[in-house]
């Protein structure tokens, strides 16, 4: 082990050693031509809404809106604070709505009996909303079934 530590040691000096660190950068530009050194000041928080009323699905198997504010809800590998809500254990007790079951399928169809573990990093697909104007023009419809 300690072999093997020394070795990829030496691997990676000689390999840092080789790469030139002073490349010459002048003529480039960054996309918003500023420069590669200005930086923009980090945008503002969002306000997101602390409750919400649901929000509609604009087309089939869209994963449901979060229509509350997910600040500080943290999710991680020994906690997942909204399955402290939204599990089936948990779901009636916060009057929430419960996990779909389509959660405990994993990748090759078997239903599991807990989250399965391609669903458990609810923000991956679930985001909650907030009122901010659009980045770009949006003309999108939801789907015909969906739509009132
Ligand atoms: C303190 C309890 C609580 C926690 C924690 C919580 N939720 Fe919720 N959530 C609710 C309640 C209550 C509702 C239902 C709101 C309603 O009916 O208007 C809800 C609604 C939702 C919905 C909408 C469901 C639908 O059918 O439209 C989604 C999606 C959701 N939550 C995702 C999340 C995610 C993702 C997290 C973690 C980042 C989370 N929630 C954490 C209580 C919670
Ligand atoms: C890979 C994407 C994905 C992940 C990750 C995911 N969901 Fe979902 N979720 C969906 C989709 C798609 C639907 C709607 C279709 C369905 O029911 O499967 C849904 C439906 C739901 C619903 C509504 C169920 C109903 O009966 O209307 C809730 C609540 C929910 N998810 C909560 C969660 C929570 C909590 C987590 C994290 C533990 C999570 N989801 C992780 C995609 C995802």
């Amino acid at each position: 082990m300690k072999k093997m530590t020394l070795l990829l040691a030496s691997v990676l000096l000689s390999a840092s050693a080789t790469v030139s660190l002073a490349e010459d950068i002048s003529g480039l530009d960054s996309l918003r031509k500023q420069g590669l050194e200005t930086q923009d000041p980090a945008a503002k928080l969002k306000n997101y809404p602390k409750d919400n009323e649901k929000v509609g699905l604009s087309y089939i198997q869209q994963p449901p809106l979060v229509p509350h504010s997910v600040r500080g809800y943290q999710v991680d590998r020994n906690v997942n604070k909204c399955l402290s809500c939204h599990s089936f254990k948990n779901y009636k007790k916060y009057d929430a709505t419960k996990i779909s079951t389509s959660h405990f399928t994993n990748r090759d169809g078997t239903v599991l009996s807990d989250v399965s573990p391609r669903r458990y990093f609810c923000m991956q697909c679930h985001v909650p909303q907030v009122k901010a104007q659009p980045l770009v023009e949006n003309d999108f419809k939801p789907s015909g079934a969906l739509s009132d």
